[in-house]
C-alpha cells in the first residue's frame, strides 16, 4: 500500500527519557498524544532504584498531564552494582517494574551510577530470568581504548554475549541498535531477545553531525555510524521481523548544555518521532508494515495487547513541521530535524 493516509493501530514507545520537574512538564505531553504507552527511562539525578523511587516518579509524571489522560507510563529500575534481587523481583511483581536498564557505567549520559562489573549484578539477573523480567540494556563498552564507533559491536562480543549464554532463559532488549553487528547478532539469536530502533538513526548516519560544521543537535549515544549501518537498521525495521520495534530514546536536553565545549548526548523527537518513521516506511515501500514496528511487535515482546485504539496518518502537501523548539524555563530544546523532508503529519487520534 503506498496510499496518501494511513490509518494505524496507535503506536507505543519503548524507550523514551522523561526526565523530571520544569523539563518533564514541558515535555511529555509530546509523547502522551501520540503514545499509548512508553518505557521510561530510569536515568534521573539520582536514577530511579527502587518501587518506591519509581512511584513517586510515576506519580509526577501523572501530575505533568491533564487529570484522567490515559498515557500509561511503564517504569523502569536502574541497574546498580548493589541492586537487590528481592527488591528488584518484588517491583516486577507488584507491576510497577516492567523491566531493568543497564548502564554500563559511564557509557552516556547521567550514566554515573551504572555498572561497573558485570560479576557484581548475577544474582539480580538470576533472579530476573527466573520471573521472567526484561533486561534493557545499553550496549556500548566503556573501555577508553575502543572507537567510539565500535563501541556496540564490541559490546556484544565481550559482554552481551557473554551474558546471554550465562543466563539463557533471560529476556534481554538491545537498545537503540546502530549497527549492521547489532541486527545481525538479534536475527541469529534462539528467542528472548529483541531491539529497539530510533527514528533518528533510520535518517541520519555519522556525516551528518559534521554536515557544514559540528551539530550537537545529531550528537547522541550510541553515536549514528556509517551508512551501510544505516541501511541495515532501515532494512531490519522494514523487514516485518517483530523483533525489532520502536523506541524513540527521546532525550531531551537545555540548548546550553548541547551547544557547549563539552555538549552532551541525546536527540529530542518526541514531536515528530512518528512522523519520521511513517516517512521511513514510505521511502522503503513498507507501509503495510509500519503498523508493525510501532504498534504491535514491542507489545508483543512485553506480553502485552496492542493499543485499542488507532490514529491516522497522512502525507500533506507543505505538511506542517513541528516547531524548531520548545521552550523550558529561560532556555529551549531543539527538536530533531533530519536533513531529508518528512512528508507524513498525524491528522487524527491525537489526545
Ligand atoms: C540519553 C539521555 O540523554 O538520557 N542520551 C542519548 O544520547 N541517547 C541516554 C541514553 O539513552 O543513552
Ligand atoms: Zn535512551
Amino acid at each position: 500500500m503506498t496510499g496518501e493516509r494511513i490509518e494505524i493501530v496507535r503506536p507505543d514507545d519503548w524507550h523514551l527519557h522523561l526526565r523530571d520537574g520544569a523539563m518533564l512538564e514541558a515535555i511529555v505531553g509530546f509523547s502522551a498524544s501520540v503514545f499509548g504507552r512508553a518505557i521510561v527511562m530510569p536515568n534521573l539525578v539520582p536514577p530511579v532504584r527502587t518501587p518506591a523511587e519509581a512511584e513517586a516518579y510515576l506519580a509526577r509524571i501523572r501530575a505533568a498531564l491533564p487529570d484522567g489522560h490515559p498515557f500509561e507510563p511503564l517504569m523502569t529500575a536502574y541497574m546498580t552494582d548493589d541492586a537487590d534481587p528481592d527488591d528488584i523481583g518484588a517491583g516486577f511483581e507488584n507491576g510497577i517494574f516492567r523491566a531493568v536498564k543497564l548502564y554500563p557505567a559511564g557509557a552516556t549520559t547521567n550514566s554515573a551510577f551504572g555498572v561497573t562489573r558485570m560479576e557484581a549484578i548475577r544474582p539480580v539477573l538470576a533472579k530476573m530470568e527466573r520471573i521472567g523480567m526484561p533486561l534493557l540494556v545499553h550496549g556500548e563498552v566503556v573501555d577508553p581504548a575502543v572507537d567510539v564507533f565500535d563501541r556496540e559491536a564490541v559490546y556484544i562480543e565481550r559482554v552481551l554475549d557473554p551474558m546471554r549464554r550465562d543466563f539463557p532463559g533471560l529476556r534481554v532488549v538491545l537498545e537503540h541498535v546502530t549497527t549492521v553487528e547489532a541486527v545481525d547478532y538479534v536475527r541469529a539469536a534462539d528467542g528472548g531477545l529483541g531491539a529497539t530502533i530510533t527514528p533518528h538513526h533510520l535518517m541520519i548516519d555519522r556525516n551528518a553531525i559534521f554536515r557544514g560544521g559540528i551539530r550537537p543537535h545529531m550528537y547522541c549515544l550510541p553515536v549514528a555510524k556509517r551508512e551501510r549501518h544505516r541501511l541495515a537498521l532501515r532494512a531490519a525495521a522494514a523487514s516485518g521481523d517483530s523483533r525489532f520495534f520502536l523506541g524513540t530514546d527521546s532525550a531531551p536536553h537545555p540548548r546550553r548544555d548541547k551547544e557547549t565545549d563539552c555538549g552532551c548526548a541525546g536527540i529530542f523527537n518526541a514531536p515528530n518521532a512518528l512522523q519520521c518513521v511513517a516517512q521511513v516506511f514510505d521511502e522503503e515501500g513498507a507501509f503495510d508494515r509500519l503498523e508493525g514496528f510501532v504498534s504491535r511487535a514491542g507489545a508483543e515482546f512485553y506480553g502485552m495487547e496492542p493499543n485499542s485504539d488507532r490514529i491516522v496518518l497522512e502525507k500533506g502537501v507543505g505538511s506542517e513541521t513541528p516547531g524548531e523548539a520548545v521552550t523550558v524555563g529561560d532556555d529551549t530544546v531543539r527538536v530533531f530535524e533530519p536533513d531529508t523532508p518528512v512528508s507524513w503529519r498525524i491528522v487524527s487520534g491525537l489526545r
